[in-house]
């Protein structure tokens, strides 16, 4: 299925504009159903976009809330061969169409389509998550996808953002804006991990993935630098001394709920492997 440039651009306009009329309304939909969101199917070359931006591949459960004829879904089972698809939609007439379409595709073993209320459904099993619904919906469900999915969930919401939640990577498909965000691990707070007889300690802040912070080690306190946190993986730099010698450690690891295993090396010599303990 292919859709002109401005057809797809027209339609994200649409739904702003529809968006911007009742903010608080609810639209009708075909089936007898209240929405809250009205039904615009996303282009299918911006379908095969989102799945390629979140990576999907046959190890990944994949949710689409809110998924009209089920495209994304039945696109990510024939052509990204996840393991499982879930659609999400409140309106029978949609359903119906989705159920149609993975016939047609041959994917009805590994999809479903329910048709109950996205806000309703616990679809925090999903490793990857796309949306193409409206800001305000997007808020709501920000803190299910931050504080209940796993470290490491991959988000693709076609136009629409996350508030402050400042994307991971974005890209432009005929006019159109795909944001991509991995869920972070919780990392905020106090830390502690050895190196030989050295003992270390760290402060992190974290606003979502930007960690901020100091570390307390023999030398004294310095702040980080380069932290970069997606999912699990987590690194960063400290400016230490050694000897005397000014030097920069690097930390590197992976987070595990209350420890993070990995690895330091003070300006790339003396990697030590150090797992660090939430205090
Ligand atoms: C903009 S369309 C997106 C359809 C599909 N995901 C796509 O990208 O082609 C939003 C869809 O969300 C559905 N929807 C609206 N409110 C919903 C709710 N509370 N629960 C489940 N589905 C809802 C609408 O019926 C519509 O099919």
């Amino acid at each position: 299925m292919t859709f002109h440039k401005s057809i797809g651009a027209l339609a994200c306009a649409a739904l702003l504009v529809a968006f911007s009329a009742s903010a608080q309304n609810k639209f009708p939909g075909e089936g007898g159903v209240n929405l809250d969101v009205p039904y615009v199917p996303t282009p299918q070359n911006v379908v095969n976009r989102m799945l390629e931006m979140a990576q999907a591949s046959a190890n990944d459960i994949h949710y689409d809330l809110g998924s009209g004829d089920g495209r994304i879904v039945v696109t990510a089972a024939r052509d990204f061969k996840v393991k499982k698809g879930v659609g999400i939609e409140i309106d029978p007439v949609r359903i119906k169409e989705a159920n149609a379409n993975a016939k047609s595709a041959g994917v009805t073993d590994r999809v479903t389509f329910m048709q109950t209320d996205l806000f309703a459904f616990d679809f925090t099993e999903a490793n990857v998550l796309t949306l193409y619904l409206l800001p305000d919906v997007n808020l709501k469900l920000r803190p299910t996808i931050l504080d209940r999915m796993k470290p490491g969930t991959r988000v693709v919401s076609h136009a629409f953002t996350m508030g402050d939640w400042r994307p991971d990577n974005q890209d432009t498909v005929d006019g159109e804006t795909l944001y991509f965000w991995v869920v972070p691990s919780k990392v905020g707070g106090n830390w502690e991990w050895k190196v030989g007889n050295d003992t270390y300690l760290a402060n992190f802040t974290q606003m979502y993935q930007v960690v901020t912070g100091t570390v307390t080690g023999p030398s004294g306190q310095t702040m980080i630098s380069n932290s970069v946190l997606r999912g699990e993986n987590f690194r960063f730099d400290a400016q230490v001394t050694q000897g005397g010698a000014p030097v920069t450690m690097h930390f590197v690891g992976k987070v595990a709920g209350g420890q993070i295993g990995g690895a330091v090396d003070f300006g790339g010599k003396d990697m030590t492997r150090v797992t660090a303990t939430k205090k």
